[in-house]
């Protein structure tokens, strides 16, 4: 069986470390674009010399030519400018749209048939204009930011039960910004819900209230640590476990940025939801029954959401 082709957009912190993830794993032969001469090659040329090492034989090039991404499976975006102290999520809208043009033109072009993750913020209005300019079907361009979003989650709950994270399962639902959903109530350590083990005096709602507000503002808390860009390490780890639920159609239930018309009261709008992804991409979006605070909390981040469309209509009139 031919190898697969993980193409890379992107070779920033987080493309390089999606790069050294999927060399790791063995996910197949890896392309890496950027358009920023010689960083892409000398990037692909220093994790190929892991290979000797670590024991991969993955074929890892660099790349500024979209050419080069063609027949790719699997192609995570990560292309553009990414946030510096003092900035939102939502202050990189214009530059990056129109680096989503060229990435989306290039993808239609070169390979169409992609399971095409988008990782560039603000990455609600950024997935969906990926998605208008590569004319992709909508379940094979999803966004992450859930994954990282849970994982977060996961990391402070399990810092404050005292548990490993590998026993915490957590949700967060919404839009990848200040108006995030974390969900106590589908977040659980081994099966008991965060509501039950507040009850049971394990911690207090003050508490979880608080680690809800510190995971809605856990990229920013990065930000301002890093001074210089933003987080990469997880990001790229939960863009790798999204690519693997594709490739090895495992059929996971993962927080994505998926397109929803219908469902949760959302019409049209990419928007994080629980999402079957396997072979056919995102196969299917899972409707949960969500209480009366986070259904109101998540029409407040699909309201920001679709501020975001109009501001991206307003930039870019093909897109309206
Ligand atoms: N095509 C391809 N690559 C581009 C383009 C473009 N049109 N424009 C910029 N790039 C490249 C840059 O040259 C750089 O190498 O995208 C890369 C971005 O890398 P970093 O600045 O290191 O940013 P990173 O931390 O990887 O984050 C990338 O993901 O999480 C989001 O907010 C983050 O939007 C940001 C993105």
């Amino acid at each position: 069986m031919a190898r697969k082709k993980i193409a890379l957009i992107g070779a920033g912190n987080i493309g390089g470390t999606l790069a050294h993830l999927a060399a790791l794993k063995g996910l197949g032969d890896i392309v890496l674009f950027d358009v920023v001469e010689g960083v892409p090659q000398g990037k692909a040329l220093d994790l190929s010399q892991c290979g000797p090492v670590e024991g991969f034989d993955t074929k890892i090039t660099g790349s500024n030519d979209y050419a080069d991404i063609a027949g790719a499976d699997v192609i995570i975006v990560t292309a553009g400018v990414a946030r510096k102290p003092g900035m939102s999520r939502d202050d990189l809208l214009g530059i990056n749209l129109k680096v989503m043009k060229a990435v989306g033109e290039g993808i239609r072009d070169n390979a169409p048939d992609a399971f095409v993750i988008c990782i560039t913020n603000p990455l609600d209005a950024m997935v969906w204009a990926l998605r208008e300019f590569s004319g992709l079907p909508h379940n094979k361009v999803v966004g992450m930011a859930g994954v990282l979003d849970s994982a977060r989650f996961s990391h402070f709950l399990a810092d404050e039960f005292g548990v490993s994270v590998k026993d915490v399962n957590s949700f967060v639902l919404g839009g990848h910004g200040d108006t995030m959903v974390p969900v106590p109530q589908y977040s659980t350590v081994n099966g008991i819900p965060v509501p039950d083990l507040v009850k049971m005096g394990r911690s207090t709602q003050e508490r979880i209230d608080a680690i809800v507000q510190r995971t809605r503002s856990g990229g920013g808390e990065i930000v301002a640590l890093l001074k210089t860009g933003s987080a990469y390490y997880a990001p790229a780890t939960s863009g790798i476990a999204m690519a693997e639920a594709y490739l090895y159609d495992q059929k996971r239930i993962l927080p994505t940025a998926a397109y929803v018309e219908g469902k949760y009261g959302v019409d049209g709008l990419y928007v994080g939801v629980p999402v079957v992804i396997g072979a056919g991409g995102a196969e299917e979006i899972v409707e949960i029954e969500l209480d009366e605070t986070a259904k109101a909390n998540l029409q407040v981040s699909v309201d920001a959401v679709k501020e975001l469309l109009v501001a991206c209509k307003g930039i870019d009139s093909t897109l309206a």
